[in-house]
Formats: structure tokens, C-alpha cells, sequence
């Protein structure tokens, strides 16, 4: 059953740029990676479901509510990270979290086992608060009331590695606690970490929305072979696999699916090494993104 579901939503800035034709759901249990560029359209789609503004075309369902008419109710099981967060400065961290908890009538509470987690000191204003720490904060505020659903905008921008390991790590422990999870991001190895599904989005136009399991699945690999003579290396080439490139005796060599085919040619050769290229689903979807992917990295 579809949780979350964006119909067909066109969102134009005065400038043109904006969202156009956005269509995707989300089921239940599912965690839905929504991947683009900087400036592609994430923020603004996000913000159409959460109800914030009056979509120019489509609509918005979360539990098959209409986003813009029960916004209120909707925000009672909705855990959300804004992209550009905008906070009440003068409070400290603490206040902050407090302050939502009775904004919500909040009756379960993960504060404190979050702030632990996060190594978050709720004690300083708001305004002397690093990137990092203020986004540990938007993510306490999103996950103490343990809703049903996460709609997180770029939950890791300005979390140092280890903290985004935190994160990821408690995104993967939600999901197997059954949560519902959009979550938007620039980085591949993140979607490809945390994500069922995958949604690319580029200048404000879903390009691509794939199953993450079988990207990885038809995703190419290269092998480096090291075999000990140079008759070996000509055996290797004279075989039906792909070869990329030789240096020496080493060979690298692109499989897909003929992993047989792999063992058998090899077992003819004395190897003395074999690695692993280290790829990430990034290569999958590059296709999708062209040159502004690269610039942005
Ligand atoms: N409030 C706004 N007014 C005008 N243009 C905007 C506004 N918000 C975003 N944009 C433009 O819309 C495009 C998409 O922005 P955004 O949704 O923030 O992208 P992302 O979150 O993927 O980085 C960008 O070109 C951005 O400059
Ligand atoms: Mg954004």
C-alpha cells in the first residue's frame, strides 16, 4: 500500500525553474531514495509534500490525506528534516525540542536516547550552534516523537562521516522497525546504502525510478586479474570476456552476469592476485546525470 504519493506535481519558480510532472509513491515500509543534483528540484518537492505552498498542478497524499488540507493531522505521524533549516535562534537546543514536543502533544518521547546517539549538547543557543550540531538537532526533532513516517530533506548535510554512519545506521534500524522513509540526498553511496527504491530527479524532471536491489544486481564489475606469465595474459585475451585493460600481467576484466564464464578461463591460469574494483551504484546512475553530477562532487 502506497504511503506516500506524489501525483503528477508541476511547481514553477518566476524564474521557470521548479518541479514539472513529479509522479512517485511510496509503500509502506519502504525507504524511498530521491537523489538529484544541488538546485535539480528535491527541496521544492518535498516542500510540495509537505503541504507548504499551493502546487501549481497534482497533489500530495500521505496516508491518503491530502497534504494541503490536513497538513496538521498528517505532521502527527511525520517525522521531518527541512533542507534549509530555519530555527528560533534565541533558544537553546533544549528549548527547541521541548517546544515541539507540546507543539505536538507529543506523548512518547526518544529525546534522550537520540541526544546520546547523536553526542548532541542541547545546553548552547541555537545560534551558536555549528552546521553540524544544528542539524543534530533537526534530527532529534524529527525522530523523538517516533512517527510512523520520515520525510527528510538531505538528513546528513553537515554531519561529519562518523555521525552520518550514526545516521545511517538508525535509518536501516527504522526500516526494520517497519518505517516508511523518503529521504532526499546528493549522494549515491547513501541511497545505496539506506534505499529500497531510487528516484533521480535532474533540472525539476524525474528521470529515472529504479529498484536499488537490481541496479546493483545488473551493475557491471571489474575485475583485476594477476596471472604469472605472458601466455597466461594472451589466454585471458583470447577469451570471450571483456577485457578493459592490461598492464603486465595484470588484466582487468568487466563482468556482468558471466561469473561461470570468469571461473572457467581462470582456472586455466595460475592467478597470483584477483581484487575487486570498488564501484558504487554511483556508475549505474550516471547515465541519468551527466556532466553536472561531476561538477558536483
Ligand atoms: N523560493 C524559490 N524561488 C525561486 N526559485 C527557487 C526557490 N526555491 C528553489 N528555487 C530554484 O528551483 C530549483 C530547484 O531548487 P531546490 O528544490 O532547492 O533544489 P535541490 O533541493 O534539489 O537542491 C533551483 O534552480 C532553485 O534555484
Ligand atoms: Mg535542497
Amino acid at each position: 500500500m502506497s504511503i506516500i504519493q506524489v501525483e503528477n506535481v508541476t511547481k514553477t519558480y518566476k524564474s521557470g525553474k521548479g518541479i514539472f510532472d513529479i509522479s512517485f509513491s511510496v509503500d509502506q515500509g519502504e525507504v524511498f531514495g530521491y537523489l538529484g543534483p544541488n538546485g535539480a528540484g528535491k527541496t521544492t518537492t518535498i516542500r510540495q509534500l509537505m503541504g507548504f505552498t499551493n502546487v501549481d498542478q497534482g497533489r500530495c497524499l500521505i496516508r491518503g490525506m491530502d497534504t494541503r488540507l490536513q497538513a496538521e493531522e498528517i505532521q502527527k505521524f511525520v517525522g521531518y528534516i527541512p533542507g534549509e533549516i530555519a530555527f528560533f535562534n534565541n533558544m537553546t537546543g533544549k528549548q527547541f525540542l521541548d517546544f515541539i514536543s507540546q507543539m505536538r502533544k507529543q506523548a512518547k518521547s526518544r529525546t534522550a536516547e537520540l541526544v546520546t546517539r547523536f553526542e548532541l549538547d542541547v545546553k548552547p543557543k541555537i545560534s551558536k550552534m555549528s552546521k553540524g550540531m544544528k542539524q543534530k538537532v533537526a534530527l532529534t526533532a524529527a525522530f523523538m516523537h517516533d512517527p510512523e513516517i520520515y520525510i527528510l530533506d538531505e538528513p546528513t548535510s553537515g554531519l561529519d562521516p562518523l555521525m552520518q554512519k550514526t545516521f545511517i545506521e538508525l535509518i536501516l534500524e527504522e526500516k526494520k522497525r517497519g518505517k516508511t522513509i523518503l529521504m532526499s540526498s546528493h549522494s549515491f553511496e547513501e541511497v545505496e546504502r539506506t534505499s529500497d527504491r531510487a528516484g533521480v530527479i535532474r533540472e525539476g524532471r524525474l528521470v529515472a525510478l529504479e529498484d536499488v536491489n537490481s541496479l546493483k544486481a545488473a551493475q557491471r564489475k571489474a575485475f583485476i586479474v594477476t596471472v604469472v606469465s605472458s601466455g597466461e595474459v594472451e589466454l585471458l585475451q583470447n577469451s570471450n570476456l571483456e577485457i578493459s585493460r592490461i598492464t603486465g600481467n595484470q588484466v582487468e576484466i568487466i563482468i556482468s552476469s558471466n561469473y561461470d564464464e570468469f571461473i572457467r578461463v581462470l582456472t586455466k591460469c595460475s592467478v597470483k592476485g584477483l581484487d575487486v574494483l570498488n564501484q558504487n551504484l554511483e556508475q549505474a546512475f550516471m547515465k541519468y546525470y551527466g556532466r553536472e553530477a561531476e561538477k558536483n562532487e
